[in-house]
């Protein structure tokens, strides 16, 4: 990670539907902007631990032209808190569960991802038990929050 400009990390709960989608959102875009940065994703929880993105966010994620190849579910580990410039939360729970874990002077690095969007929205909600149209809906947002996230690296970097 030594040679990269950033490092943000998804954090959702299951790893399975929001957070690699965020992961493979946020590195389509970082790839067409020509910019280092290193990018994961992992769970609160370890339910689904070495297993894929769930088939329904590949399906609408991939309609879109982002990749999953490659994303396995981890759950978040303490050095994460050291590792990375950036820890994304996608809802409050998530955010919670993350301070909680965080060493105080660690915990600046962590935020809520609707934070960076211009949209209203201030969570991206989990659309595990939901309809596909639920999966497309949490797209949208990530679209538009990791655009104001890559912009926030960008400035920072400037
Ligand atoms: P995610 O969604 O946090 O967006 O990955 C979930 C996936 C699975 C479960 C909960 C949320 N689950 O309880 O199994």
């Amino acid at each position: 990670m030594a040679d990269k400009l950033s490092s943000v990390l998804f954090v959702c709960l299951g790893n399975i539907c929001r957070s690699p989608t965020a992961e493979a959102v946020f590195n389509g875009k970082v790839l067409q902007s020509g910019l280092n940065i290193y990018v994961d994703s992992a769970g609160t929880h370890g339910y689904h631990d070495g297993v894929k993105p769930d088939q329904r966010s590949q399906d609408v994620g991939e309609l879109r032209g982002y990749s999953f190849v490659g994303l396995k579910c981890r759950r978040v580990d303490p050095t994460d808190f050291t590792e990375f410039e950036y820890i994304i939360a996608m809802d409050n729970e998530n955010y919670h569960n993350l301070i909680g874990n965080c060493p105080s002077e660690l915990q600046h690095k962590i935020s809520l991802f609707m934070s960076h969007s211009e949209l209203e929205e201030q969570e991206i909600p989990d659309p595990y038990y939901g309809g596909k149209g639920g999966f497309e809906y949490v797209l949208d947002l990530i679209e538009s929050a990791a655009d104001g996230l890559l912009e926030t690296i960008k400035s920072r970097a400037d």
